[in-house]
């Protein structure tokens, strides 16, 4: 299964480009927009617009362009695209065509958009909308495992307390249900690409143990951290003082620098999978779900992911991680820490996000965080220029790597 967008109109009539796995594409004038146009068509901006694309689904987002993106002549912001549709801006006319449709094939889209339309696969995402409505049992039967309690809900599904029946050891569980039609192949690599995560060794970052299937769902055991992850925290407290702020980020910046080094990356910093945890009266924080986002779209038994789990928003998501979704690397994670960072201090986002997931997407590529001496006078504005440079759009603007991120940080611990 392959979809194809062909230029059919203007100056670059006649090229082709093929996707036969999920990507993102970004069309505009800047130098790394996957198709650049050069300055023959003067209504093109610079950053016009995107397309997601995972055959046989396909959606387009605009990017904000002052000329707008049409999709069969109309002008939209974010749509769904089918065979046969036609996407154009300015001059230029892309025509899109699936090659060898597979209707048996069942795939995602993971970038947060709006969704009026009905998704297929929306409805395994287990209850999202409302925490207090226990819609999914305790799941029985994991072996070697006994679930005694739930610790939280998230874009994948629930995390239980459990024992381990052998020692007694306490662990956290996350269950996830497959999205209906995963073949037993994508789970089984969803499982084998889990247990590559073992490999991540360090005190800041929550320990994997092993990850397994039954009953046609997916659980993953890792350490039970006591502590309330930081978006709990945050949301019950509101932002708390700077050196304390500063201080958790510079030890989960030591985990995430280690899981850098091993070529991992994370995709999915924010709050809520930072954990506090207690080793003797020390309070210690740990990265949570390690690598779980990627693992978790590409292996395809995801529903809409992303949306559930940035609860809707894109917040922390780096402007490179909506532009170049698969080929994504460590400077998305220093920005995401950044943000992170930002929400800790000020309990407000990166940017003042406008309604719409499609609109909120677009802004992030195209608009600039605000200051956050803006959002709190209080920050020293050396702090918030460290800070600011680790969110610049550009990755090359960022800090070489995390570590000389959380060098600059600790003169303020
Ligand atoms: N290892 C753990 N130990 C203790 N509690 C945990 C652990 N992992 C997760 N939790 C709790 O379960 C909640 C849900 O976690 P989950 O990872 O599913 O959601 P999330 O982090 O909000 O979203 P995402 O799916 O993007 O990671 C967390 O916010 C946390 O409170
Ligand atoms: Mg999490």
């Amino acid at each position: 299964m392959k979809l194809e967008l062909t230029i059919i109109a203007g100056p670059h009539q006649g090229r082709e480009f093929v996707f036969d796995g999920h990507d993102t594409f970004l069309v505009g004038r800047v130098k790394d927009a996957h198709f650049q146009l050069s300055f023959d068509d003067p209504y093109f901006s610079r950053r016009h617009f995107l397309v997601e694309v995972n055959p046989p689904r396909c959606r387009v987002l605009d990017l904000n362009s002052r000329n707008g993106t049409l999709l069969n002549g109309a002008r939209v912001q974010t749509a769904e695209v089918a065979d046969g549709d036609k996407i154009s801006a300015g001059h230029t006319v892309f025509q899109v065509r699936l090659i060898a449709p597979d209707p048996a094939e069942n795939v995602t889209l993971d970038l947060p958009m709006d969704s009026n339309r009905v998704d297929p696969t929306v409805d395994f995402q287990p209850c999202r909308v409302d925490q207090t409505i226990d819609c999914q049992p305790m799941p029985a039967g994991i072996p070697g495992y006994r679930v005694e309690g739930e610790l939280g809900r998230g874009g994948m599904g629930v995390v239980y307390y459990a024992k381990r029946e052998r020692d007694g050891l306490a662990v956290a569980l996350k269950t996830i249900q497959p999205a209906i039609g995963a073949s037993q192949k994508q789970i089984d690599r969803f499982l084998r690409e889990c247990r590559i995560l073992a490999q991540l060794e360090h005190p800041n970052i929550v320990a994997f143990h092993e990850s397994g299937e039954s009953n046609g769902l997916i659980f993953l055991v890792m350490d039970l951290v006591d502590g309330p992850d930081l978006g709990a925290k945050l949301k019950a407290e509101g932002p708390g003082d700077i050196r304390t702020a500063v201080r958790i980020m510079c030890q989960m910046l030591g985990g995430l620098a280690h899981a850098h080094s091993m070529g991992f990356v994370h995709r999915d910093i924010k709050p809520a999978n930072i954990l506090i945890g207690q080793t003797g009266t020390k309070r210690i924080a740990k990265l949570a779900d390690f690598g779980l986002a990627r693992v978790y779209e590409t292996s395809r038994i995801s529903g809409l992911t992303m949306q559930g789990e940035v609860g809707g928003t894109p917040e922390f998501m780096a402007p490179e991680q909506v532009t170049h979704y698969r080929d994504v690397k460590p400077a998305a994670d220093q920005y995401s820490a950044a943000a992170t960072l930002y929400k800790l201090l000020t309990g407000r986002p990166t940017h003042d996000l406008p309604l719409g997931i499609g609109a909120q997407l677009a802004h992030i590529v195209c608009v600039k965080p605000v200051p956050i001496t803006e959002r709190r006078a209080d920050i020293p504005p050396k702090l918030a220029t460290v800070i600011h440079k680790a969110l610049s759009r550009e990755p090359e603007e960022r800090y070489p790597d995390v570590m000389a991120f959380r060098k600059e940080l600790k003169r303020f611990v």
